[in-house]
Formats: C-alpha cells, sequence, structure tokens
C-alpha cells in the first residue's frame, strides 16, 4: 500500500474542512474568485489554486487528500486532511469559527478508529506507522491576538504565550506518536507582520515587528522541543521546513522567483490590498482582482498564490533544514 498522509493545522493546508461547519464568511473560502486559476470553482481552499498540502500529495504520488468534514469520504486510506482555515494550537484562538487543533485530533481518532475496522489491528497499526504527518499550526495563535487586540498581548510575556502554544503542540504530537504515528513532517511559522492585513497596520507601510516576534520565537522553540521529542520517543523522526525564510524570501526579492510584487495581495481592497474583503462576501465588500495573478506573491490579504505554494512544497519536498529529514525521505523511509 501507498504511505497515507495526515494533514494538520489551518488554511496554509486546509482544502475545505471548513466549507461544512458553522462558521462565517471570515474563515471560509466558497465563493469566487477564489479557485479561479486552477480548479476553475471555489473548493474552500485559501488560493486561487492548489495549497500546500495537495502539492506534497502530488510529489508522494497519492491523489488529492480530501477534507474530512467532506460527505461520501473514499480513498481515506491514502489519508485525510483534518486542517482548518483560522484554526490554531490553542483552543481559544477564533473560538466557535474554526476546528481548532484539539479537535483535529479527535477527528484523527476517528479515523483511527475506522483503519482498525477495516483493516484489523496489526495492519492498521503498520498504516498508521508508515504515514507521514504534516502540521501548519501556530501563525493563528499570534495573528488572532493582533486581529482583535487580545488582552493577552498585555497579559501574558510573548514567550510565556509561546511556551503554551509549543506545550499544545506537543501534546498532539505525542498523542499522534502513542497511536503509531512515526514521521511528523512541519512548517514554521512565517513572519505575520509582512502579511498585507499586518503591513496596513503600520503608517509606514513597513513590516509590523511585533507579530514577527511572536513567530520567530515560536519557531526557535519548534525546533528545539522536535528535537528533544527525536531524543525521547524512539523511532521519532521529523522534516522540518523554515517556511518562514523561504516565503519571506519571495516577499523580499520577488523578482528573483518570477514575480513582481511581493507586498501587494491580488484580491482584497485598501492599502496593499490588505483589507480582508477579497470576493465581496465578508464585512467589507469592495474588492479589486489583479489581472496576472502569477505577479503575485499574495493573494489576498493574509495568503499566498498558488504558485508560491508550489515552489515552497518543492523546496519542501528536497529540503533538509535545520538538519532534519526532507519530506521526500519521511515517505521513502520504513
Ligand atoms: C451556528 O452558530 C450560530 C452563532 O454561533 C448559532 O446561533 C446557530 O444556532 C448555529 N447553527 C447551527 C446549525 O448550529
Ligand atoms: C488595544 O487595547 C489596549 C488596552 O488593552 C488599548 O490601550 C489600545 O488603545 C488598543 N489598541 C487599539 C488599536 O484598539
Ligand atoms: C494548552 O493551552 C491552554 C490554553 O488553551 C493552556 O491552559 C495549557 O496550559 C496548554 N497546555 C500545555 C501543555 O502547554
Amino acid at each position: 500500500p501507498r504511505t497515507s498522509l495526515f494533514i494538520f493545522g489551518d488554511s496554509i493546508l486546509d482544502v475545505g474542512n471548513n466549507n461544512y461547519i458553522n462558521t462565517t464568511t471570515l474563515d471560509q473560502a466558497n465563493f469566487w474568485p477564489y479557485g479561479v486559476n486552477f480548479f476553475h470553482y471555489p473548493t474552500g481552499r485559501f488560493s486561487d489554486g492548489r495549497v500546500i498540502s495537495d502539492f506534497i500529495a502530488e510529489r508522494a504520488n497519492l491523489p488529492l487528500i480530501q477534507p474530512y468534514l467532506q460527505p461520501h469520504k473514499r480513498r481515506f486510506y491514502y489519508g485525510v486532511n483534518f486542517a482548518s482555515a483560522g484554526g490554531g494550537a490553542l483552543v481559544e484562538t477564533f473560538k466557535g469559527s474554526v476546528i481548532d487543533f484539539h479537535m483535529q485530533l479527535q477527528n484523527y481518532k476517528q479515523v483511527e478508529e475506522l483503519f482498525r475496522h477495516k483493516f484489523g489491528e496489526v495492519e492498521a497499526k503498520k498504516r498508521l506507522t508508515s504515514a507521514v504527518y504534516l502540521f501548519s499550526i501556530g501563525a493563528n495563535d499570534y495573528l488572532s491576538l493582533f486581529l482583535t487586540n487580545s488582552s493577552i498581548l498585555t497579559t501574558y510575556t510573548k514567550s510565556e504565550y509561546v511556551d503554551m502554544v509549543i506545550g499544545n503542540i506537543t501534546y498532539v504530537i505525542t498523542e499522534i506518536y502513542n497511536t503509531g504515528g512515526r514521521k511528523f513532517a512541519f512548517l514554521n511559522v512565517p513572519k505575520i507582520g509582512c502579511v498585507p492585513v499586518s503591513r496596513i497596520s503600520n503608517a509606514n507601510g513597513e513590516c509590523n515587528t511585533e507579530p514577527s516576534e511572536y513567530a520567530m520565537l515560536h519557531n526557535k522553540a519548534l525546533f528545539h522541543v522536535l528535537e528533544e521529542l527525536k531524543l525521547k520517543l524512539p523511532g521519532f523522526k521529523f522534516s522540518l521546513y523554515d517556511f518562514s525564510t523561504y516565503a519571506q524570501q519571495r516577499i523580499d526579492y520577488p523578482s528573483k522567483y518570477g514575480f513582481k510584487e511581493g507586498k501587494t495581495a491580488c484580491c482584497g481592497t485598501g492599502k496593499f490590498r490588505g483589507i480582508w474583503s477579497c470576493g465581496g462576501a465578508r464585512l467589507v465588500k469592495e474588492f479589486e482582482l489583479c489581472e496576472n495573478v502569477n505577479d503575485y506573491v499574495f493573494w489576498d490579504s493574509t495568503h499566498f498564490t498558488e504558485k508560491v505554494y508550489e515552489q515552497l512544497a518543492d523546496e519542501m519536498w528536497n529540503l533538509h533544514s535545520y538538519g532534519s529529514h526532507s519530506i521526500k525521505e519521511l515517505f521513502y523511509l520504513s
């Protein structure tokens, strides 16, 4: 059997779970012009086309991995996507509007049950052990503080809050390890102060430094905890992709990567099209759509274009960041 791929986290990986939950258009992308350049209809992905999880599945020779909540799940033995746009490691992050990380873990445990039922104890365990578990989580725990001017900004120190986020991520990894999971692939958190929605809050149009400080602390702590888990848990293997650095290169030097615009989004309104209005179905109705999306690094005021995602997924597939495995190796390791 082919190696299964289980996907957890946020909009960088979500392929439409939020279409099926009771939320608002703030956390949904199931309307035009989302999806316009690849699927030609809005699938719920926060991009003009595919997202990173789609490209990783493709490189691994798997079919598109379906959202967990999609009715009529077929082919779930290739893997399932549990990710939810807006989701964070903490239950409090955009609470009530997203599928938080702990609920994603509960959903995974349902699939684990299905595997046991369908394949039997021994074969199920074998499949869960050879599977790759892919994560993008944390960005919303930090970005949400700024979008809501949360009192957490003043009641916790940055490192206290980061420790809480990392603690919850560690808990979820350990739970998956206990079900048999061994191969863990992570994207770290990008410089969230440089997405258009953060840039507009800075009068001079530069990146907003404070959100990015959380991201940098988080990334250090994430690497540290993955190294610790490798020592502590027999057979634990990980791939950590430096999403932050490689996404930032596109933002800072767009022309080096085949883009013309690294700061302004393709879809949205206001300065840098940083107002969260792409599609006109959210609070602000007016929006503009660029002519050639392939010139842009950002698709909407917080997400990248498919072209960026494809470049990053290719790097992630092959690269050994931080001396960890590449994702490709995780798929081929026994
Ligand atoms: C959806 O959420 C809203 C607001 O939280 C609530 O009033 C409504 O009853 C919910 N609908 C369903 C079907 O759960
Ligand atoms: C954010 O909240 C603090 C108090 O918690 C307040 O002093 C500040 O003015 C608020 N900032 C904005 C932009 O609303
Ligand atoms: C997980 O996050 C909650 C807040 O959502 C916090 O109270 C708890 O201490 C965290 N758990 C760990 C293990 O860090």
